[in-house]
């Protein structure tokens, strides 16, 4: 027989549940150790191809602006993306959008890196590289809560952001936040709106300490459900939203409540002219809300659920914006780009951009290809190895995995080969952050660099290095190393 739950807390809406308490406290007090330490994935979000398509998509907007006359090729657009993790994504969008920008001429953009807690924020001032990108006027930080979301300034230029977005429109970038984001729980029923009420338990009763991943993992979730009616919020577009849920047929839906009103304090302070792109596990499509369910929490040392893209592009057409979601597709991640503009406007170049990135290819396809890549896939060609790096935007995780696999090759590379592996290399380095001392990436790229003897890429690779990382990393220790393990 089960024992009956030990509840430590009772009958709470979920969006104020102490789960999400505890989120907040694990990334508090693990700082970028949360990425570092492995607990919770970040690859599949933060890769290169991401980056490279959000900074197409971007591109693509803001082409689109200057091609209306609503922005001027020498004035420079804001970015701010919410929860930023390690950083890496920023790093590469920054990096991908500067090679667009040059070719097509477009307007800079200045891009914030925030999170909620200041521990994330210290550690990114400190690294180098994304000083490089201050130092260049590409790159700024600030603070920024989305459950409580307030006009942020930025910690280098100690500008206020609203007072530099009178003059900007805003590209806000929430990668693997909105599943972050308390959210409440609903069922419908033959008209009938039930609210699930959460209650927690654990194996004694008592709140965990957040010490160990174990202890908050221990916790459960239990729904007690009531009935409610409208308007349950008293927030006209949060009401307006339920009442359309409300209307379907026998649904669960996760309501992203906070998620909606970050998104509205966003288009404020934007001025109504805002692109938000994001990536999550998320449900796209109001058929994938049919039946009675009870929200997956994913457990990673902090938690997770599956955020709601259908309800914010639902949310988008009432307020007259552009919401673009891709097809229904098996897979970690899917993607959603919400624009708004309260002038007059055509967002063709970034349908396009969109339609070619996340449609009729998904950022995620290489994550796809290489996840399920046999340890020694027998009769593969070197060819097959560059060419899953080329798809993965030259990511260098991606590099450090196929390291084994490019040796084997690098006893007779043919010239073509051995440009490529020297291109590959060098386009993953120009894109690769360093966060953590132990990365793997550095010393795996000196390695291939000395296996296939290209002398003139390693030096150029060892001085771009020392230039960036040379302060924090041992570069010259790391070269002899990789010369004497060759
Ligand atoms: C799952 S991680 C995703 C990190 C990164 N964007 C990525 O894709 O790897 C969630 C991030 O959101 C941040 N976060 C959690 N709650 C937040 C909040 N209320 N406002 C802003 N950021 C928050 C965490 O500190 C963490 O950096």
């Amino acid at each position: 027989m089960k024992d009956d739950p030990k509840f430590f807390e009772k009958m709470r809406p979920l969006a104020q549940s102490s789960i999400w308490r505890f989120m907040r406290a694990f990334y508090d007090r693990r700082g970028l150790s949360a990425w570092t330490e492995g607990t919770v994935p970040s690859q599949v979000t933060n890769h290169a191809g991401l980056a490279f398509v959000y900074s197409k998509l971007a591109a693509a907007w803001v082409d689109d602006l200057v091609a209306e006359g609503a922005l001027g090729r020498d004035q420079t657009v804001y970015a701010l993306e919410l929860g930023g993790g390690t950083g890496r994504l920023a790093y590469g969008v920054v990096k991908h959008y500067e090679h667009v920008r040059k070719q097509l001429d477009l307007p800079r953009i200045c891009y914030v890196l925030s999170d909620f807690t200041e521990t994330n924020i210290d550690a990114h001032r400190k690294n180098p590289a994304l000083r490089e990108l201050v130092d260049a006027g590409l790159m700024d930080f600030c603070t920024f809560d989305a459950t409580n979301p307030q006009v942020p300034t930025l910690v280098e230029s100690r500008q206020s952001l609203g007072a530099l977005l009178e003059r900007s429109p805003l590209l806000a970038v929430a990668n693997y936040l909105f599943d972050s984001l308390p959210h409440d729980f609903f069922r419908v029923r033959d008209g009938v709106i039930v609210e699930g009420l959460c209650s927690l338990s654990s194996a004694d009763g008592e709140e965990p300490e957040y010490k160990h991943r174990e202890q908050i993992e221990d916790v459960k979730l239990h729904f007690h459900y009531v009935r409610t009616q409208l308007p349950h919020y008293g927030e006209g577009t949060l009401d307006r939203l339920l009442e359309f849920y409300g209307e379907l047929e026998n649904v669960s839906v996760l309501f992203p409540s906070v998620g909606l009103r970050c998104v509205e304090s966003l288009r404020a302070m934007a001025k109504g002219r805002l692109l938000l792109l994001t990536a999550d596990k998320a449900t796209t499509h109001v058929e994938e809300l049919a039946g009675d369910r009870e929200p997956f929490v994913a457990h990673h040392g902090a938690f997770s659920i599956t955020a709601n893209y259908h309800a914010l592009s639902v949310y988008a057409a009432e307020k007259g914006g552009l919401a673009l979601l891709p097809p229904p597709r098996d897979g970690p991640l899917t993607y959603c780009v919400l624009r708004f503009d309260d002038r007059p406007n055509d967002p063709r170049r970034l349908e396009h951009a969109f339609d070619e990135a996340m449609v009729q290819q998904s950022p995620t396809d290489w994550h796809t290809l290489s996840w399920h890549l046999p340890e020694n896939l027998p009769n593969a060609k070197l060819e097959y190895y560059l060419a899953l790096l080329r798809t993965s935007g030259c990511d260098p995780v991606m590099v450090t995995r196929l390291e084994k696999e490019l040796m084997a090759f690098k006893a007779e590379p043919t010239y073509r080969q051995l440009r490529e592996v020297e291109a590959l290399v060098e386009r993953a380095g120009e894109v690769y952050l360093h966060v953590h001392a132990d990365d793997p990436f550095l010393g795996c790229a000196l390695r291939l660099l000395v296996a296939f003897e290209l002398d003139r890429a390693l030096e150029r690779f060892v001085a771009k290095m020392q230039r960036r990382y040379g302060t924090r990393v041992d570069i010259a220790a790391l070269l002899d190393k990789a010369r004497a393990d060759c």
